[in-house]
């Protein structure tokens, strides 16, 4: 990956990771961009940043150094956000340079000072305070908060009409040297945007209600270009990835996309025999559905699966009196991320006793969920013929109520 021009003065320098959990946690199955910029007015400043794991600031020097531009000469480091996936190279920077000026939140130069015990020349600055590069590069700041942690905030260039928005914007998937929208075919933008809905769910969905105010306050400004600090670049048509953010947000609380998501285990193949029938069945109805069995999917991708959909099925066997357990810890985290006003339908199998309906019950209660329950169908080992018509009406009705949620929201 070499640096790529963005705008008059303007560049991506961009380092991709692979083959690590984010956060320690999400998969990544196609990797993550980390982005920075340089603008080079009369003076130079570098806008988000990259980690400070091993060899990835390195990679950063060597794309300066590609633009001929001496890390020496660096006079304004602006943190956008302090998560240490855009901020650790600071550490190795200042074996570098030490004289740079840090431009960053409140809340960020309080966070900085604990994460890097860093707290000389930081300049706090907040709504509509601009700093000045020279050859017309006035950049003014917009803080977004909780956009994804506290601290965030985005800078816009006046110029160019560049809006460096670091986490929000942004999408899994590794960058290449094709990374701008108007240098992408509709296949591969589609694959960012499903990167997107991936890193969404997963990253900043918990904060859907900050997401919007941060639409709006940016809607006010003349955008141009989104320059997110991971994916790709917005340049020809920047109001598709914010009109996608606004959509990814307003799934929180639903309806979603008229699609289904199921999830399954099972331990002796008894509920599997169930699943089976339920695929017939959603098949037989056209609907767009998802389907990943537990624990071999990973909780990221479950996530991003029930964040776009209206409709869960949840066809797990009961496990010493409560829900197969991999899939009660999934929902936990379905909870957590305020995931609200789900069509649901839990089935699966059970041996002496029930007890997956009661926990089902417990979680979505305790993370005020809010999800609509169809009657469960659960059975005694094998689910007898009964039980599959159950299931299958069940299933029947779940679509319905789907089909329908989403068309009172379109009417
Ligand atoms: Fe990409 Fe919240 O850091």
């Amino acid at each position: 990956m070499h640096p790529l021009r963005v705008s008059d003065d303007t560049y991506l320098l961009s380092v991709n990771v692979e083959n690590i959990l984010f956060e320690g946690l999400w998969e990544m199955p196609n990797g993550v961009a980390l982005n920075s910029y340089i603008i080079k007015g009369e003076k130079t400043a570098i806008i988000d940043g990259v980690c400070g794991w091993d060899g990835v600031p390195e990679q950063l020097y060597q794309l300066l150094g590609e633009l001929d531009i001496n890390p020496q000469s660096i006079e304004y480091l602006i943190i956008n956000h302090m998560e240490p996936d855009h901020s650790g190279w600071i550490e190795d920077f200042k074996r570098i340079k030490s004289d740079f000026k840090v431009i960053c939140s409140k809340k960020s130069a309080e966070l900085l000072e604990h994460f890097y015990g860093h707290t000389e020349n930081v300049v706090s600055v907040g709504d509509n305070d601009t700093l000045d590069l020279g050859n017309g590069h006035i950049l003014q700041f917009y803080e977004i908060p909780n956009v994804h942690w506290p601290d965030t905030m985005v800078t816009f260039d006046t110029l160019t009409g560049t809006l460096f928005t670091c986490d929000a914007f942004g999408s899994f998937g590794t960058a290449e040297q094709s990374s701008f929208d108007d240098m992408l075919t509709e296949e591969q933008l589609t694959f960012f945007e499903k990167e997107a809905v991936r890193y969404y769910a997963n990253i900043v969905a918990a904060f859907s209600g900050p997401v919007k105010k941060a639409i709006e306050k940016c809607a006010l400004l003349p955008i141009k270009i989104v320059a997110p600090g991971h994916g790709i670049i917005w340049r020809e048509n920047p109001t598709r990835i914010i009109q996608d953010y606004s959509d990814y947000a307003s799934y929180q609380k639903g309806p979603a996309r008229e699609e289904i998501t199921v999830i399954w285990g099972s331990m002796y193949g008894m509920t599997e025999k169930a699943v089976n029938h339920v695929v017939q069945v959603l098949e037989d109805e056209s609907i767009r559905f998802h389907i990943h069995r537990l624990p071999e999917t990973s909780w990221g991708t479950v996530l991003a699966s029930i964040w776009i959909s209206t409709g869960v099925i949840l066809a797990v066997p009961t496990y010493e009196y409560k829900m197969f357990p991999p899939a009660a810890a999934v929902l936990e985290e379905i909870g957590k991320k305020k995931v609200q006003n789900r069509k649901a339908f839990l089935m699966g199998s059970f041996g002496w006793s029930g007890g997956a309906e009661k926990e089902l019950n417990e979680i979505i209660s305790r993370n005020r969920m809010n999800w609509t329950l169809l009657e469960p169908v659960v059975f005694r080992g094998n689910a007898q013929e009964d039980d599959f018509k159950k299931i299958e009406e069940q299933t029947r009705e779940l679509v319905k109520q789907v089909r329908e949620e989403v068309n009172q929201l379109k009417a």
